[in-house]
């Protein structure tokens, strides 16, 4: 949600700053604007809509040079998408700017001092309120972090703030408080950004911040504080992937892109977690095997797509474990008054990191004594840093708003955790880990295969592009499966897309069937519990006699479905605790491709941000 971009140093400020925010536009595109101090002023432009719409403004309206600048693309929360929201906000006098992500949740009442103190506001956002108090208080005490410090004590809520004064024109400050912020250090010039996407490309070493911290950059320098000026603990490291990560290299979308870089994303996740005698060793868990084996129950949070990761996740660690597993949307888990105490195991799934309704139920969880353990894709991002442990996935850099090779690692990430839990606690014999660890090693190749079999899918999409629904059907692991092929068709197609669980098709929702209404139907291995592949054998049936045009996704030697079925996606046969990994990967080309034919922007559907940092 918002993307911050904060340069001080050599370079053209602008340039440094727009090119960032292109890196960072993910996060929010409702509107983008940039601020350069010049010429002992500051000089502003911002526009309503995608980046693009301000590369032109900068185009007819050049601002002047400067090496000192800031900048900001938007996921609009108070007040509309217009230019006048946008930011940069500055105070009346035009000497402060200042962008902001986050939701500043006292805003009302700083907003009527301010006012009663004689301001003018000129938009109807909280970050306004921030400008106009940070001129106040430079006007007191002349340092900008001191300023920043000061109102940063003021504010509820959740923000990274970025600003700089006209009166202290080498210095960039920002803030953060529940949201990300992080420093990238380089030779001459520092930067400050939402995330290090936005400076890979001209350094790779990088500073976490941690909570309540204020930043002053300057060319050579980087001062961190808490917000009454003492020390802080902050983490330096080095960005382990480049500038040509974060490109679209070659593809139409970053979605296409990150949908193919599926087997090297699945192979680095499993990459040196699996020792020669084909023993795991997840020694990065900071969780003693103690606390492991006397868990009683594990809670998995998360949201969206990491929500059915953690869907698919409980089939594992129940079949693998034999401890009790709930999953639950973390949005509405610190809500209920869940039972936790401290033989709970908590896993919190999040891509980004970010996510705050992941972040403020791991925190209810760790309030309770829970142990708390991340897995996240995001180096150094808020939610494994207060986490008791984490387990990275590998799956590099996300861009694209829809989740796709990050859905696949973080299953690859929770299998090995529920075996890792049943080595632990001796549920698993060895023999039976290294059976499955070799087939998830085998794994990458079969998600190539698919890969390589798509053309029939996409020629399929672009023929539903006129449809109006499409249903999903799965049983047992294929349930969440056909949760995630819903909802990858709601943000990318905006379609109306449904996904059930195939044995409650009965109990109401096969009322919705009509003639040619597509359902895609993924189909349990006949191999093993083949009474589930039975049932939905009959179930498919059952909508077809009642007109469905059925997708069926079943795998190859699967002869059964093909009477059935109006079209056939042939997918590997795997394990079927693992088939969620290579059936997925047809529904999100499926999604890919109908959006595209409905004429969709697939890296930045409508009304999203990749990173939800606000509840
Ligand atoms: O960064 P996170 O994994 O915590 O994000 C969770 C969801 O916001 C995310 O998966 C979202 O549902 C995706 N856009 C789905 O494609």
């Amino acid at each position: 949600m918002c993307g911050i971009v904060g340069y001080v140093g050599g370079q053209s400020a602008l340039d440094v700053v727009v090119t960032g925010l292109k890196r960072l536009e993910y996060r929010g595109y409702d509107s983008a604007g940039v601020a350069v101090l010049s010429d002992g002023g500051i000089a502003a432009a911002k526009k309503a809509g995608k980046l693009v719409n301000l590369e032109k403004e900068l185009v007819d309206r050049p601002l002047p040079g400067g090496s000192v600048g800031i900048g900001h693309t938007r996921w609009a929360t108070h007040g509309g998408p217009t230019d006048a929201n946008a930011h940069p906000h500055l105070d009346n006098a035009g000497r402060v700017a200042v962008v902001h992500n986050g939701i500043i949740e006292n805003f009302a009442a700083l907003r009527e001092e301010l006012v009663e103190r004689g301001h003018t506001l000129l938009s109807e956002t909280d970050t306004e309120t921030v400008a106009h108090l940070l001129a106040e208080e430079f006007s007191s005490v002349g340092d900008l972090a001191e300023a920043m410090r000061l109102v940063c004590r003021r504010l509820d809520g959740a923000f990274t703030l970025v600003a700089v004064h006209a009166d202290q024109p080498d210095v960039v400050v920002g803030a953060r408080r529940n949201s990300p912020l992080v420093v990238g250090v380089g030779e001459g010039e520092n930067f400050l950004a939402s995330d290090v996407s936005a400076f890979i490309a001209h350094t790779r070493s990088a500073i976490e911040l941690g909570q309540d911290q204020v930043v002053e950059l300057t060319r050579d320098g980087v001062t961190v504080t808490d917000f009454d000026g003492g020390p802080a603990d902050v983490r330096a490291y080095h960005v382990d992937w480049d500038a040509s990560a974060a490109e679209k290299g070659g593809y139409a979308s970053f979605m296409l892109k990150e949908i193919a870089e599926q087997p090297k994303a699945v192979a680095d996740t499993l990459l040196g977690r699996i020792d020669a005698a084909g023993r795991l060793t997840l020694d990065e868990l900071r969780i003693p095997a103690t606390v492991l084996r006397e868990a009683d129950k594990v809670v998995v949070v998360a949201c969206g797509t990491a929500f059915h990761a953690g869907l698919i996740a409980k089939y594992a660690i129940e079949h693998w474990t034999r401890i009790p597993c709930e999953v639950e949307l973390a949005s509405e888990f610190r809500y209920r008054d869940p039972i936790l105490n401290r033989r709970t195991l908590v896993i919190a799934i999040s891509q980004s990191g970010e996510t705050m309704d992941t972040l403020m139920a791991l925190r209810h969880a760790r309030e309770q004594g829970a142990k708390v353990l991340a897995v996240c894709n995001t180096n150094g991002s808020t939610i494994p840093r207060e986490s008791d442990a984490v387990l990275y996935t590998h799956a590099g850099p996300e861009v694209a708003v829809a989740s796709t090779k990050a859905f696949l690692t973080q299953l690859v990430a929770c299998y090995l955790l529920a075996l890792y839990l049943g080595q632990v606690r001796g549920t698993q014999w060895g023999d039976e880990i290294n059976a499955v660890v070799r087939d998830l090693a085998r794994i990458g190749d079969d998600v190539e295969r698919v890969l390589e079999t798509m053309e029939p899918v996409r020629a399929l999409a672009r023929t539903l592009a006129d449809k109006d629904t499409v249903l999903f059907l799965g049983r047992h692991v294929g349930h969440p499966v056909a949760l995630e092929g819903a909802l990858k068709l709601k943000e990318l197609a905006y379609m109306h897309a449904e996904g059930f669980a195939a044995g409650e098709l009965k109990h109401g929702p096969i009322a919705l069937i009509e003639e040619g209404l597509p359902v895609v139907v993924v189909v349990p291995s006949p191999r093993g519990r083949s009474v589930l592949h039975d049932k939905i054998v009959s179930n498919i049936q059952e909508i077809r006699a009642r007109g469905a045009r059925t997708i069926v996704i079943a795998e190859e030697g699967d002869e059964a479905v093909v009477p059935y079925a109006d079209h056939l996606v042939r997918i590997p046969a795997t394990p079927t605790l693992l088939q969620p990994l290579v059936a997925t990967v047809p529904l999100q080309v499926f999604a890919c491709e109908l959006a595209t034919a409905r004429g969709n922007e697939v890296d930045q559907p409508r009304n999203l941000a990749k990173s939800v940092t606000v509840e």
